[in-house]
């Protein structure tokens, strides 16, 4: 098509920015009015396996299916042949849709994707990794062997710690691992306390993770869970979540159905006790802020697209202990606001320097501050079952105990 330059610009801007939704499903739209259905459908598709329950395109979807199934009209033959095969290819990995019933609107669908991240790109955290394969993927992966030792491989893996400091990512990593998707929910957002729809919510979730198996069900947030109960000390409805959940994670039995229970929260001890029980979440991993080979690699990866000149990593990673992946992310943007800054007012191009990375770390402080002095005080008067030894050792070793 080479007289269309809206189309060509706005193809240009899909390539640029291929997760942006809206953008696609307005190149889609013109495509279906340029008469290029198939073209369409590939950007409809791209969009849905992203967002299986976007409204709009499974109404497209439907437009571009009717579109390509009609009969041909009789007279001139089509100017070039449709390939069926490819199109089939094209929607072969769209999660299973449920156009008829119209999908809840579910605040909670945020992504399932299949991550390319390996453990490998956590940068540092070798303990976290090392437990990692102990307590979950060595097991999933051989789990004859797991049998044989009498390794059950139902229930969820609990990562916690201060905000920001790679649980997503991990669990992210944790799914390229297994090559399994990853499906992303904020339970926050799951439970409706005034509707009473959290379990339907709960059940729908847990349904599509068993449809996109294998896949790493990431629940995100996992304190709403106790929390609320605890708040709302009469309401029988939050004890149904819980019960809900539960009876979720024990019918996954953790044998071949290939769905894997991650839990988050930077609240374990605001967790319904019922959920660290035997089967359950009972196993917890400390994600805690990230060490100086993994500072190293989160400062590299958010520098790696901007022009920079002679970083010095190492004294960067010195000055910043006790950053979260999320503060050091904070101080690279900073820093490049200041080299942009100074480039515009130079009228040429200075790249980033360490000197004003430095600068930068003068302006953004570590936020996890906060969250240890809570942590403390767990430690301190609510370690009854040990269970925070991990956070108790950490917390000595850094002299905050
Ligand atoms: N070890 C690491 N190697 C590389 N990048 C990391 C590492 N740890 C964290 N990051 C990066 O730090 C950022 C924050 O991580 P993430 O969002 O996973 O934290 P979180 O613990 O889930 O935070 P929250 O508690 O706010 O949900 C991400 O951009 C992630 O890519
Ligand atoms: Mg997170």
């Amino acid at each position: 098509m080479p007289d269309d330059p809206l189309l060509t610009t706005l193809l240009a801007a899909v390539a640029a920015a291929p997760a942006d939704v809206p953008l696609r499903l307005h190149v889609a739209e013109l495509l279906i009015e340029r008469d290029r259905p198939g073209d369409a459908l590939q950007h409809c598709s791209h969009v849905l396996a992203t967002e299986p329950s976007n409204a709009s395109a499974v109404a497209m979807l439907e437009r571009i299916t009717a579109l390509m199934t009609q009969p041909a009209e009789p007279g001139p033959a089509p100017a070039e042949g449709f390939d069926w095969r490819h199109a089939e290819e094209q929607v072969a990995d769209i999660p299973a849709l449920s156009i008829e019933e119209p999908a809840t609107p579910s605040p909670t669908v945020e992504d399932i994707e299949r991550p390319s991240v390996r453990l490998a790109d956590v940068g540092g955290m070798e303990q976290v990794k090392q437990r990692l394969e102990i307590a979950f993927l060595g097991p999933m992966r051989n789990p004859a062997l797991a049998k044989a030792f009498g390794k059950s491989l139902s229930g969820g893996l609990l990562l916690y710690g201060p905000p920001g400091c790679g649980k997503t990512f991990i669990g992210r990593a944790v799914a390229g691992e297994l090559g399994a998707n990853f499906f992303n929910v904020g339970i926050a957002d799951v439970l409706d306390i005034y509707t009473g729809s959290s379990e339907r919510n709960l059940a729908g979730i847990f349904a599509a993770a068993r449809r996109n198996a294998p896949c790493v069900l990431f629940l995100d947030e996992i304190d709403a869970l106790g929390q609320k109960r605890a708040h709302l000390s009469h309401d029988s409805s939050m004890r149904n979540t819980v019960n809900q959940l539960l009876s979720e994670m024990d019918s996954l039995g953790g044998d071949n159905e290939g769905v894997f229970v991650l839990g988050a929260t930077n609240h374990p001890w605001d967790i319904d006790s019922a959920l660290r029980r035997p089967g359950r979440f009972d196993r917890m991993l400390l994600v805690l802020p990230p060490d100086a080979p993994a500072r190293a690699a989160i400062l590299r990866y958010h520098l790696r697209d901007r022009p920079t000149s002679g970083i010095d990593v190492d004294r960067l990673v010195a000055a910043t202990e006790h950053y979260s992946g999320a503060d050091l992310a904070h101080v690279c943007t900073t820093a490049a606001e200041r080299a942009l800054a100074a480039s515009m007012q130079a009228q040429r191009l200075q790249p980033l320097t360490t000197a004003d990375l430095v600068a930068a770390l003068g302006e953004v402080r570590p936020s996890t501050g906060p969250w240890f002095a809570t942590a403390r005080n767990v430690v301190m008067f609510a370690n009854t079952d040990g269970g925070y030894d991990d956070l108790a050792a950490y917390l000595r070793k850094h002299r905050k105990l």
